[in-house]
């Protein structure tokens, strides 16, 4: 298989004002392409380039993990914002409310955390599956949530790359513009049924 950049979701200036047209370009162009043509190059006579995405970034370590972790978190992120939003509804309102008191508590929780991630990572509503219960949390450089038993559901990249153009070092605005006008709800829905509908099947199995 050869690494292949999917398309975005929407149209290339789809969520301006929030993020303007040259942010995504370069963003998408530049960072996520570039990540995806290093993994092509580094995986270039590995058996390794056969298998998922998902499995490379959980069976690697080091630069390989890396790159296509950065690549798996980038493709995440495009789907994670929109340029219109839907409210949350069914099992994952029920849940935001569960476990954040609100969606005020939720977007509390969510700033306060990509705010105070050190450097470059990402920010991620999570699922946690052995408690039926949702996070938020946030991991540093490439890291992701892969792995760890808990299903992420949403995604915000912190890396300065994300935000410059647009904000320069005010990282703060740009997480409120996601939090505001950009979060795809319906992603998260459809990734929260998938998990709980495989956790279903593997129950009555
Ligand atoms: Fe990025």
């Amino acid at each position: 298989m050869q690494f292949v950049l999917p398309p975005l979701p929407f149209q290339m200036d789809a969520l301006e004002p929030h993020l303007t047209r040259e942010q995504i370009f370069y963003h998408y162009d530049h960072h996520h392409r570039g990540y995806l043509e290093k993994l092509d190059a580094a995986l270039k006579d590995s058996n390794k380039r056969e298998l998922p995405l998902e499995e490379i970034v959980c069976m690697t370590e080091g630069k390989i993990y890396n790159l296509a972790a950065q690549v798996w978190n980038h493709e995440f992120l495009w789907q994670s914002l929109s340029p219109t939003v839907r409210a949350p509804n069914g099992k994952l309102s029920d849940l935001l409310q569960a476990s954040f008191g609100d969606m005020n508590g939720f977007r509390e929780r969510f700033a306060h955390e990509a705010e105070e991630r050190f450097g470059s990572g990402w920010a991620w509503l999570v699922y946690d599956p052995r408690t039926d219960w949702l996070t938020v949390t946030s991991t540093e450089d490439a890291k992701n949530p892969l792995g760890t038993g808990l299903i992420p559901l949403l995604t915000l990249d912190v890396w300065e790359h994300a935000y410059y153009l647009d904000y320069k070092d005010d990282r703060k605005t740009y997480i409120g513009k996601f939090l505001d006008h950009l979060i795809n709800w319906d992603f998260a829905n459809s990734n929260l049924a998938a998990c709980t509908s495989m956790v279903r099947e593997r129950h009555s199995g």
